[in-house]
């Protein structure tokens, strides 16, 4: 039991990578505070976000014999990533670990995509990470000590094709890591960044729906791994994530792991 007695924060927990990570730090003894949209939201389309997604989360979670406190909210809002940090403390008095995970993608050429479009991509998957940070710091300070792990992309490290504004969130988090494991670094918190190549999630998924392609063809496009793979699973990403989090990693901080299938090798 790895993460016995550990308490692991994570974003967009209710699906895909986040949910592969809960799950996998449960196992391994670690409690989870698994916060998520309890509701849709309307951009982008594929976002089927609720309540009852949480719930089974919690359920799996307590099956595993490990503990979840479930908050939904948005990111993009103070009061909830607030409020979220004061229940998760409440209940377990402590936050180990951070994943800052929540996120969305769609795509767009620059010159036809709208303000909204533009600012809902910034503001989820950059500025939704530094709120949700802004208050979990205080307390890994008080502690001296924490780990904090960024899904990034990729994107957050090359351009991408009618993602720009995808890109340009990711790249922010790229920013974001390095400046606050700068930041960080004298309380003993480490800060870093993961780069997946195309993952298999309803991400993937829901944008292979938006563009009547199929989840293969989506990956392929976007991504074009050098290994045969289309795309990487959600257990792959959650087991780097868990060494990375880990005692293991314990002189890692500030960079930025790719997991890529080696598509950014040149
Ligand atoms: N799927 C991929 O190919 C891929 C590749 C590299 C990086 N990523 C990144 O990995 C992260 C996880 O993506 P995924 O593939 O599991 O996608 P996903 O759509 O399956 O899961 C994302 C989760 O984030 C939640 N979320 C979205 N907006 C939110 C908000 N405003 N507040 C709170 N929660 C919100 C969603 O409800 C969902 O549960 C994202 O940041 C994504 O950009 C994805």
């Amino acid at each position: 039991m790895e993460f016995e007695g550990k308490v692991v924060y994570i974003t967009g927990s209710a699906k895909g990578q986040g949910k592969a990570m809960a799950l996998s730090f449960a196992k391994e003894g670690a409690k989870i505070i698994a916060f998520d949209l309890g509701k849709k939201i309307g951009y982008p389309s594929y976002n089927d976000a609720s309540m009852q997604a949480l719930e089974d989360l919690k359920k799996e979670i307590e099956q595993l014999g490990s503990e979840c406190i479930i908050y939904g909210g948005d990111v993009r809002k103070a009061e909830d990533c607030e409020n979220a940090v004061k229940a998760g403390i409440d209940a377990f008095g402590k936050i180990d670990i951070l994943i800052n995970n929540a996120g969305i993608c769609a795509y767009a050429f620059a010159d036809e995509m709208t303000e909204d479009e533009w600012d809902s991509m910034m503001d989820i998957n950059a500025k939704g990470a530094w709120l949700t940070a802004k208050y979990v710091i205080p307390h890994m300070k008080a502690a001296k000590s924490g780990v904090i792990i960024n899904n990034s992309s990729v994107g957050g490290l090359r351009g991408m094709r009618r993602l720009s504004h995808y890109a340009a969130s990711k790249w922010a988090l790229t920013g974001m890591t390095k400046s606050w494991a700068l930041e960080l670094a004298p309380y003993g918190i480490r800060v870093l960044s993961i780069h997946p190549t195309g993952v298999n999630t309803p991400m993937n998924d829901g944008l292979a729906d938006m563009e009547g392609k199929t989840p293969e063809e989506i990956a392929e496009a976007s991504a074009g791994n050098l290994l045969p793979v289309p795309w990487i699973e959600p257990q792959d990403v959650a087991d780097s994530v868990l060494f990375l989090a880990s005692d293991k990693a314990k002189y890692v901080t500030g960079s930025q792991y790719v997991l890529d299938a080696g598509l950014l090798t040149v």
